[in-house]
């Protein structure tokens, strides 16, 4: 056996984390699962089990491949695990103590049978995790060698790649492979004349290795192998593992073995699966800024946003002359964002839609109206339905959505995707801020199209939402302060949210945060309206928390501040770093790094939902169900 134990105790657990977060940041899409196992269980279950663990990471197939006495059988099914459970059932595969398997987060290719992984040819099959960036280049080489291809994805290309570099030398082909796939990968390899063997490399997303008694592990992540084992080796960047019953071999790059460091996790299944933090609401707000990055960057060309990949032309964006935005809740405060964006920047008139009212205002829809429908989902139904309606009306559609192949990515006329990676609590988070990035980038397009913004301004703008993304990360710095702030929020029955234009639409969407996953009532209010009526409410138990980002209003909004703390409110004011604000109307203050206003939404949201959070987790909340909500709503 080819390892080295540490004398000293293994790496404490965070280095885990450290080595999943740090190494995400450089992945472009961090979705999708991948498992190998090989020893004396049947495999299958064990590759069952690892999947679902792994589910959290997509679902929108899943596949295994099994090493049976009569070669290797692949079985894969578009949807949840439970569709390949079903279907394996009905197969009836051979037994097998050696496979693979895959669950997915589509990116190239819808989700469907022909495109879910593993993907087989007669030497071998592979799953895999990442993007190969030059998948289409080098699939014109394997074609003109012979091979054919039966899906569109990326994942297939770099199968049949090493198809065609393999002469009975696993490790040289897999090194080989490498000097030619550009992109991030992790794959876990069956190669028909290696029985009991997987193989695995790893570049740019995450790989362990594992073994415990006569069985060893590959997997993404390690709340796949903790049923089975706690001692696990964390992949280097290039580093290709073969592993076979109770023993990992690892190699660098050049085909070299190497020593590696084995190290032993500590905590729960349970705990692992969220890496480590107590809920997934938490780690989904601490994975806004990296969602952000896969969202945009991919759509970034010479320096302006471009969406080409998305199958949209830049002729597309001209001669729209109304915009219409339908969403539902988290989703629609997105849409409130973007309505002020793309009127600001582009001056067309827009407007912003709840789906489920929309559709019964007989709105009027012509050709020269786009609808912009969001979702994280592409299931809710009053979407759907406000998105069927704009077809029949013959204006065009446009989805902005987070789950490839749904209702509503499948019929609008043109979709962007989002790249969130799964969202698995059921209040939105880093959809939202995700839905934002797409919201300024079609602004800018807009803008651009209707001769409002040159192409130089454009960059500038493009460069300032990159920024805003560094500020995300200097939002959730505020963390410790805003737990210890929203200490005095235990037992609080009602809270207003106060603020004005892009604020007022973040506003909504904080206070939509916090009354779902605390049950505070809580009202977000334009701050200028709230004299209208509503401040007899406003006593010494209904504090406020007024967002005062945008320096344009900063005046008049702290003169509605000033009204509720005249009459008792305790209010936390979030602003811009180094608005000069009078101290006297706000108990508490929180600084957002200081962009330039149109972006101030970005930063601000983290600081809200960490109030949200932090005041649930306090009241001893379920976070990550509230009572009465599904994730996708799917009725009327
Ligand atoms: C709130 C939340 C919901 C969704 C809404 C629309 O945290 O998640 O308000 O935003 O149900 O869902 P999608 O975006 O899936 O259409």
């Amino acid at each position: 056996m080819f390892f080295k134990y540490l004398s000293v105790p293994a790496r404490p657990d965070e280095d885990f984390f450290t080595y999943i977060f740090c190494r995400a940041e450089k992945d472009r899409f961090i979705m999708c699962g991948i498992v190998g196992y090989t020893g004396s269980r049947q495999a299958a279950s064990v590759l069952f089990d690892a999947l679902s663990s792994l589910e959290y990471r997509g679902y929108d197939s899943a596949g295994i491949s099994l090493f049976t006495d009569a070669g290797i059988a692949t079985i894969k099914s578009q949807g949840r695990l439970q569709n390949l459970v079903e279907k394996m059932q009905q197969a009836q595969p051979a037994a097998a103590s050696c496979g693979i398997g895959h669950t997915r987060w589509a990116t190239h290719g819808e989700p469907s049978d022909l495109n879910a992984h593993p993907h087989a040819t007669e030497k071998l099959s592979l799953v895999h995790n990442g993007i190969i960036e030059n998948y289409q280049q080098l699939r014109q080489k394997l074609t003109m060698q012979g091979y054919t291809f039966l899906s569109r994805t990326d994942t297939e290309v770099a199968a049949k790649l090493l198809d065609s570099l393999y002469e009975g030398d696993p490790i040289a082909a897999i090194c080989k492979a490498q000097t030619l796939l550009e992109g991030s990968f992790a794959f876990a390899i069956l190669f028909a004349d290696q029985p009991q063997t997987v193989y695995a490399v790893r570049r740019g997303s995450p790989l362990i290795a594992a073994m415990g008694k006569q069985e060893s592990f590959v997997a993404s992540d390690v709340p796949a192998i903790l049923p089975y084992t706690r001692d696990y080796i964390l992949l280097e960047e290039g580093q290709v593992a073969a592993v076979s019953p109770g023993n990992v071999e690892i190699y660098n790059a050049e085909g070299e073995p190497v020593a590696f460091e084995l190290h032993t996790a500590t905590w729960s299944v349970e705990q692992a699966q969220k890496g480590g933090y107590d809920y997934f609401m938490r780690k989904e707000i601490c994975e806004q800024p990296e969602a952000l990055l896969h969202t945009i960057h991919p759509r970034i060309a010479d320096g302006l946003p471009s969406f080409e990949q998305d199958g949209i032309p830049d002729a597309f964006w001209k001669g729209f002359n109304r915009i219409s935005i339908v969403a539902c809740g988290t989703a629609m405060h997105a849409g409130m964002v973007g309505r002020i964006l793309i009127e600001r920047l582009a001056r067309i008139p827009v407007e912003c839609d709840i789906a489920s009212e929309f559709r019964y205002r007989n709105p009027i829809l012509t050709k020269d109206t786009l609808v912009l429908l969001i979702s994280q989902s592409g299931e809710t139904a009053d979407t759907l339905a406000a998105l069927r309606l704009a077809r029949q009306c013959g204006a065009t559609t446009l989805a902005v959505v987070n789950v490839t192949g749904s209702s509503i990515a499948r019929e609008a006329d043109y979709v962007i995707h989002t790249y969130a990676g799964p969202e698995i609590a059921v209040a939105s988070t880093k959809a939202y801020s995700v839905q934002l990035s797409v919201m300024y980038m079609v602004a800018f397009k807009l803008a651009v199209a209707s001769g409002q913004l040159t192409a130089d301004q454009c960059r500038t703008l493009t460069a300032s939402l990159l920024q805003a993304v560094d500020a995300t990360k200097q939002a959730l710095a505020l963390d410790a302060e805003i737990e210890g702030y929203v200490k005095r929020y235990k037992t609080l029955k009602d809270l207003f949210f106060l603020g004005r234009g892009l604020d007022y639409a973040l506003s909504m969407e904080g206070s939509l945060k916090l009354k779902e996953i605390s049950y505070i009532h809580c009202e977000a209010y334009a701050a200028g309206e709230l004299k209208h009526g509503t401040i007899s409410l406003i006593t010494e138990n209904v504090p406020v928390v007024a967002v005062a980002t945008q320096q344009a209003l900063l005046a008049k909004t702290v003169s509605n501040i000033k009204e509720v703390r005249s009459r008792g409110a305790d209010v936390l004011l979030i602003c811009k770093e180094g608005f000069d604000i009078d101290p006297e109307v706000y108990g508490k203050r929180l600084e957002l790094p200081a962009l330039d206003d149109l972006f101030m939404p970005l930063p601000g949201v983290v600081v809200l939902q960490l109030i949200a959070y932090h005041t649930a987790v306090l009241r001893g909340c379920d976070v990550d169900k509230p009572r009465n909500l599904a994730k996708s709503v799917t009725v009327e």
